[in-house]
């Protein structure tokens, strides 16, 4: 048992069965009903036009002021959960990750199981120990430029500028033509030009998602599974030059490793990177001077130090993984008393990254907070990684990678290719969103599935990069 508390014999306080209400309908169920592993769009607009994202953050906020500092835990379907309400709580779990915060919940294994079973998110302690670092070597999680980054900047080019020709054509952008693209783009870098056009391949992992929305209430559907884990093997074993799976091929894998289990991961969090740059670019063309700061800084692509903090605002205001879930593998103590061993420790990332108790600038963009921390750091990147949770994850918890040990390997990759996505887009177009934001006040909620804007070419267009190659045409608009 690790670390003291004044009795560290009793328990941290439990819930009243009207809190435990409170909180699961307040809390988790609308990550639920937005749907964890694939997001149902129907969903993500119900959850919307309650307001419940932002009433999730009132509901943790009043529970911290009843209960003080220290967790807070519950039962549910058998069940313990807690509620970490502490900047300081959050960071010591993200440090003690793996042991005693294990990643490997029982509901990740049994949601992420339909697809990856043996990915490393989901391992026990000793498989893990050869999974991660094979995941950290591949993505080359501490570097911000990747080595593969120019070959992943001209699938970036080459699908944005078709976008471009089909958004001239219709005078708008919206989700379907985007995410259409998107996923073009993101087959290049990860599985190699030849997968350009594999959409049965994305299909495949979309459908199992699917059933991860359901954990271990659904079946998995194993030949499916398998039809799906061999087509990424196939493209392992092409090793196409500038891809991802080229990476994995050269890379030493020791017993264990299951490689091609590690793919689906990637390909899988590429969708909440593409929520997060549609809704990146809307915070762009809602701010006034943002758009120019971009196009002022394209001429040093791939170092595009605003866009990129752009993408990370549009992660603080709306995360991509709201519940970052940890399973004690032993009883913890904390300064308010103790939990039991298997309790599911939650960080609830909207309220640390919204609390307006803390932050005046909780509800506004704010890129400004990640540029100066990049300037204070400069062991790690403005994430406070790999130096673990520094500056910005100490004092408030700002966690859309996670951090600590199980921080998002593919952090760098992420933001490298959405900041060059964004920084392509509005290189020589403006865009013009046509549901404004109140910008004085950004909602909890942002659908990325109904933003749209209308668009043109712009008459001030700045530095547009020569696209180095050409390569497989067609527009993104028809699927
Ligand atoms: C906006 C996009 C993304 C966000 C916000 C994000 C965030 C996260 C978070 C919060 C975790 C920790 C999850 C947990 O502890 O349960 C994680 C894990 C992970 N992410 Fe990302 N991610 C993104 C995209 C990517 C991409 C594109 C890749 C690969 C190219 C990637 C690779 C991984 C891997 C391999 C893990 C598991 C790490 C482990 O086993 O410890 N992520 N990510």
């Amino acid at each position: 048992m690790t670390r003291s508390a004044e009795n560290s014999d009793a328990p941290v306080p439990t819930l009243s069965p009207l809190d435990r209400a409170r909180a699961a309908a307040g809390v988790l169920l609308p990550s639920v009903i937005k749907g964890a592993i694939i997001r149902r769009p129907a969903g993500v607009s119900l959850v919307a036009r309650l307001g419940a994202d932002t009433l999730s953050v009132k509901e943790l906020q009043r529970l911290s002021r009843r209960h003080g500092t220290g967790p807070v835990q519950f039962s549910m379907f058998g069940r313990r959960l807690a509620f970490v309400l502490e900047p300081a709580d959050a960071k010591r779990v993200l440090d003690e990750t793996p042991s005693p915060f294990s990643p490997a919940t029982l509901e990740k294994r049994a949601a992420l199981g339909h697809f990856q079973p043996a990915n490393s998110l989901i391992s026990t302690p000793e498989e893990r120990a050869a999974r991660r670092p094979f995941n950290d070597r591949v993505l080359e999680s501490t570097s911000q430029t990747h080595s593969h980054a120019s070959a992943m900047a001209t699938a970036v080019e080459e699908e944005i500028d078709a976008l471009l020709g089909h958004v001239d054509f219709v005078g708008e952008l919206d989700w379907d033509a985007f995410s259409t693209a998107w996923w073009r783009m993101v087959r290049r870098i990860v599985l190699g030009d030849a997968a350009r056009d594999d959409e049965q391949i994305t299909d495949d992992l979309r459908r199992l998602r699917e059933r991860g929305n359901w954990a271990y209430l659904a079946p998995v559907r194993a030949r499916l599974r398998g039809r799906f884990l061999r087509r990424v093997q196939h493209y392992i074993d092409r090793a196409e030059p500038g891809s991802l799976a080229e990476v994995v091929a050269r890379t030493p894998a020791s017993p264990g490793t299951e490689p091609a289990q590690q793919v689906p991961q990637w390909l899988f969090a590429f969708d909440a990177a593409a929520w997060a740059t549609f809704r990146a670019l809307l915070l762009l063309t809602e701010h006034r001077g943002a758009v120019d700061r971009a196009r002022d800084e394209a001429t040093d692509a791939p170092s595009l130090p605003f866009v990129r903090a752009t993408v990370l605002e549009s992660l603080r205001l709306w995360p991509t993984t709201p519940l970052v879930l940890r399973e004690a593998t032993e009883p913890t103590v904390w300064s308010n008393g103790a939990l039991d061993a298997k309790t599911s420790v939650v960080i609830f990332a909207p309220y640390f990254h919204r609390d307006d108790r803390r932050a005046d600038w909780a509800h506004v963009f704010s890129p400004e907070l990640w540029l100066d921390a990049r300037d204070r750091d400069s062991g790690g990147d403005e994430t406070g990684q790999p130096d673990g949770t520094e500056h910005l994850g100490e004092s408030l918890a700002l966690v859309p990678f996670s951090g600590g040990t199980g921080v998002c390997p593919g952090r760098n990759v992420v933001l490298l290719t959405a900041s060059l996505v964004l920084s392509r887009l509005v290189a020589g177009h403006d865009f013009s969103s046509v549901h404004p934001l109140r910008t004085t006040h950004l909602p909890g909620s942002l659908s990325p599935f109904t933003t749209r804007f209308t668009a043109r070419r712009s008459e001030r267009t700045r530095a547009v990069p020569e696209t180095s190659t050409t390569g497989p045409g067609g527009s993104p608009g028809t699927r």
